[in-house]
């Protein structure tokens, strides 16, 4: 997700600091980047002069203190983990200028609590991304306890400047997208779990009956399936409602290591990236 937030804000003229602990990381950044600047020159929507500029707008960064000197507005893309986020956004908060908002791209975890780390509440906004970034038109725009109007206003104008659409909704759990969409593809691990269909079958019907881009499971394989636990994690724990407790299998799957697109299996093998086919444990 960081890179695409980078490219986005990139090619829309932004000069980005992108930042990680581990250089190898970035220059794996960099390389992702230009294969979707690429991509997007060879289907013409995008000039060759146009890629060398967001690339040229792009610079790689390990030490965040000097990274965050003269920024305006930090993303935080890190790992879906709670203590983790906390200790990012107090290090963001000491180390960006005064008047600097610190967004963060989670997918379901408190805003308000993220907020709790810093000592500008105010400044603190959620601004989720979905995946693939530079291609899909939304950004969720996450108001916390404290975020003030003209954060909130700022990151809007902002959005819409990346030719984005921003939505703005209150911080509760899973927010709006995920409130919604997750319980979805938990459904669809439900009805796979009780022999209702098989992977094919059921990603079939939701893509040619609902005219949705990707079947839920297949979805499931491209969030992460780890992702899409913790999610439910967030809203069973948020809501107390038995309808978020996570299937089973896909506590499993977890366990196992089987988490999508990124381990090369999920409910799909992804041997052949383009082409994946049903994982074995899931044919008849
Ligand atoms: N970067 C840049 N462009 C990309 C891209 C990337 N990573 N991936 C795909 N594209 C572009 C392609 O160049 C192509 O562009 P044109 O339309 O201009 O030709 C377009 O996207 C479609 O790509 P493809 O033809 O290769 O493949 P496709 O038609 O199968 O579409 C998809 C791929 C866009 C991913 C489509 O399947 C889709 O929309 N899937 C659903 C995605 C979705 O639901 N995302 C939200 C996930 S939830 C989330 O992110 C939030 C969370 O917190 C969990």
């Amino acid at each position: 997700m960081g890179n695409g937030i980078a490219h986005v804000f990139a090619q829309f003229g932004n000069q980005v600091n992108l930042i990680d602990v581990k250089q190898e990381s970035l220059d794996k950044a960099i390389i992702t980047i230009t294969k979707n600047l690429d991509r997007q020159v060879s289907k013409g929507t995008l000039t060759e002069e146009a890629k060398q500029k967001t690339l040229a707008n792009i610079s790689t960064h390990t030490d965040l203190a000097s990274a965050l000197k003269d920024r305006e507005l930090v993303v935080e893309a890190a790992t879906e983990n709670v203590d983790l986020k906390l200790k990012i956004f107090s290090q963001l908060d000491e180390f960006a200028p005064e008047g600097c908002i610190l967004a963060t791209n989670t997918s379901s975890i408190s805003i308000t609590k993220i907020a709790s780390a810093t000592k500008r509440p105010g400044s603190v906004i959620g601004m989720h991304f979905m995946n693939p970034v530079p291609v899909m038109k939304l950004i969720e725009i996450i108001r916390g306890y404290s975020t003030t109007d003209d954060v909130t206003n700022e990151v809007v104008q902002l959005s819409k400047a990346l030719d984005k659409v921003p939505v703005a909704v209150n911080d509760y759990p899973g927010f709006v997208a995920n409130k919604i969409l997750i319980p979805m593809i938990n459904e669809a691990i439900w009805t796979l779990y009780q022999g209702t269909a098989g992977v094919e079958e059921i990603d079939t019907i939701m893509k040619l009956g609902m005219a949705h881009p990707m079947g839920p499971l297949r979805l499931a394989d491209f969030i992460g399936l780890d992702t899409c636990l913790s999610i439910l994690k967030v809203l069973h724990d948020g809501y107390g409602q038995p309808k978020y407790a996570p299937c089973p299998l896909l506590v499993n799957m977890v366990m196992a290591g089987k988490l999508g697109d990124k381990k090369g299996e999920g409910f799909y093998n992804y041997a052949d990236p383009k082409n994946p086919v049903v994982a074995k444990s899931f044919l008849k």
